[in-house]
């Protein structure tokens, strides 16, 4: 444990989790409960639930649920420690010196270190840009049009020529070269020993989205190659779940973000006053950072540079927006490269005017497989208009499918009956698309057989948190022993416990667990929704095989570890006269 579970539960029940979740997304009371879109996965009908009663969180479509704890360290990407800071700050409450296990410590503490270095790192590069060495750095950055401000406020520093410098520094602070190395700012050779990652370079500091400095990008000043160096991926920085400028632009209160692939356009368009700018982190655009996205905005206008591969690179990203339920648009930076250029040399008011001319993201793909065709030759226009069709079944609402196949014919000049014609005759032979629904990745994986043997111990406490009144019932059969899984024998500990004593809290109950993969493993304990059973007889039936199915793997499990201790010969004839017992037994649910 972290903290002593009163402090733990004292701020959780100062921070009710209405008003937490408030802050984050836009929900409405509907009788007891509040309903609004729930921010981990795509829904366009609210099916995210809140409870001030049971101070509970859950959402039906995917099946994310929880207490305030856990809603903060699944919004922000927290870990317990830091969503407990986070909510103890909100709440006034102090926060004593952490007792931390000893395996949690290192693991925290790793994290925080790896953190803490890269922060270390960010103020020496920032140092460096100032210092002699420095010059040649905010030369460069200048010639590039940034003011001083712009500098200042996205971290930009210099990295040296010296090859060791950093490694040095970091270690005149204390930190081990293992450490070092993990943390990607250095790395180890025969030759060289640790050396320094980055040199002679203006360099990029990224941030996550509460502005902790996770990785950097570094950028030659002249032509060689490669122009930019990242960062690897670490314990702190997962380039797939982070996007550059994001911190800045969560709260810059706009509709939409603009999505770019630089580190400069981000800086460059954000300095023209447009603060809503991103960019992915030197590899390509995934859907994490669409699920990203998708917690603050609905629509995303895509800046890519107006080159082939960005071309490329912009279609892959739709494919991505769409599945997220994110509404594309591709802004046209002709006759310029990219945003930075743009800006240089047209100014922030021509900017404007393209982010408000950005085509339609259905659009744009279709004129870029126009370029595939020749439009003069009746084949290949035949083929194109195919093509079109095709890709028109891929909406599958027929209002919005009706609304483009309008909107297309009159752009082409295609008649709009023949057009519909052609889509629904594709639609015949390969079927509309199905809306693509996206559940949080690890809620829907199959079960392998070991996950399977735990189910009914899950299944048994979930029941058991839905009705409480069963328990007396299953009370003088199951014990927490039976529960051969520690997790869920401590759950059943501390379950029963309560229930004995009549205040059962199944958000009380979730804080106990402060390690994410936990928290979420017993978050969902009392999120599961059980399977509607259509009479009340096949439910008895089903409860009955959980507690048979509970009972039995618990006897055998200390049948097979006889000998091991003493009270597992007392738990096995236990068992077994249990065993008969149910067997012979009617457990009534009313
Ligand atoms: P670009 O090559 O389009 O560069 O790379 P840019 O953003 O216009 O950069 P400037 O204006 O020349 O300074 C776009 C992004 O791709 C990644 C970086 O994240 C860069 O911001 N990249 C590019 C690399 O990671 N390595 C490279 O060698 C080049
Ligand atoms: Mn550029």
């Amino acid at each position: 444990m972290y903290y002593p579970d009163e402090i733990v539960e004292e701020v959780r029940m100062k921070n009710d989790i209405v008003d937490v979740i408030s802050g984050y997304v836009k929900i409405q009371k509907k009788g007891s409960s509040y309903f609004g879109l729930c921010p981990f996965h795509n829904e366009k009908s609210p099916s995210f639930s809140v409870s001030r009663q049971r101070q509970m969180f859950y959402c039906f479509g995917c099946g994310a649920g929880g207490n305030v704890f856990t809603f903060v360290m699944e919004y922000e990407n927290y870990t317990f420690t830091e969503a407990i800071k986070h909510l103890a700050e909100r709440a006034g409450v102090t926060l004593p010196e952490a007792e931390y296990s000893k395996e949690v410590r290192q693991k925290e503490s790793k994290r925080t270190k790896l953190l803490e270095i890269n922060k270390e790192a960010a103020k020496y590069f920032y140092f460096q840009l100032r210092a002699n060495q420095g010059k040649g750095g905010l030369s460069y950055l200048k010639k590039r049009n940034l003011s001083d401000e712009t500098i200042h406020k996205f971290g930009l520093g210099f990295a040296n020529m010296t090859s060791n410098d950093l490694v040095k520094y970091l270690k005149s602070k204390g930190y081990e070269d293992k450490l070092i190395q993990e943390s990607g700012l250095a790395s180890f050779d025969e030759k060289y020993g640790l050396h320094d990652k980055f040199w002679n370079r203006v360099m990029f500091p990224i941030s996550d989205v509460n502005h902790r400095v996770i990785g950097f990008g570094g950028r030659v000043m002249g032509d060689a190659k490669p122009k930019y160096l990242n960062s690897p991926e670490t314990m702190v920085f997962d380039k797939s779940r982070n996007l550059y400028g994001l911190n800045f632009a969560r709260t810059s209160r706009k509709s939409h973000v603009i999505l770019c692939e630089g580190y400069m356009d981000v800086i460059a368009m954000h300095q023209a006053g447009f603060t809503e700018a991103v960019a992915s982190l030197g590899t390509a655009f995934t859907e994490g950072q669409a699920s990203l996205l998708k917690r603050y905005v609905q629509e995303v206008i895509l800046a890519y540079d107006s080159d082939e591969a960005g071309t490329k690179a912009a279609l892959r990203a739709i494919g991505i927006l769409k599945e997220a339920g994110l509404t594309g648009k591709v802004l046209s930076l002709e006759p310029y490269k990219d945003p930075d250029e743009f800006i240089s040399n047209l100014g922030a008011e021509a900017f404007e005017e393209r982010i408000r001319q950005a085509e339609n993201s259905f659009f744009f793909e279709i004129r870029v497989l126009q370029r595939e065709f020749d439009l003069k030759d009746p084949e290949s226009k035949t083929k194109f208009y195919r093509e079109i069709a095709k890709k028109l079944c891929g909406f599958s609402e027929d209002l919005e499918r009706d609304n483009y196949i309008q909107a297309v014919a009159e752009k082409y000049q295609i008649g709009y009956k023949e057009l519909k014609k052609l889509v629904l005759s594709y639609a015949a032979q390969t079927g509309l698309a199905t809306p693509a629904e996206r559940p949080k990745s690890g809620i829907q994986k199959k079960m392998t057989p070991e996950e399977n043997k735990k189910k009914a111990q899950r299944l048994l406490l979930t029941w058991l948190t839905e009705e409480p009144a069963l328990y007396p019932k299953i009370k003088k059969y199951i014990s927490p022993e039976d529960f051969t899984e520690d997790l869920y024998k401590k759950v059943a500990e501390r379950l029963f416990d309560d229930l004995d004593k009549g205040n059962y809290n199944p958000a009380a109950i979730i804080s106990l667990f402060t390690d994410e993969e936990e928290q979420r493993e017993v978050a969902g304990v009392f999120n599961t929704k059980l399977r509607e059973i259509n009479t009340r007889s096949e439910e008895e039936k089903a409860f009955h095989d959980i507690v048979l199915a509970v009972k039995r793997n618990s006897y055998e499990y200390y049948s097979a570890n006889l000998g091991a201790d003493v009270s597992a010969l007392n738990q096995v004839i236990a068992g077994k006269k249990a065993l008969e017992e149910l067997s012979k037994t009617h457990i009534s649910l009313d």
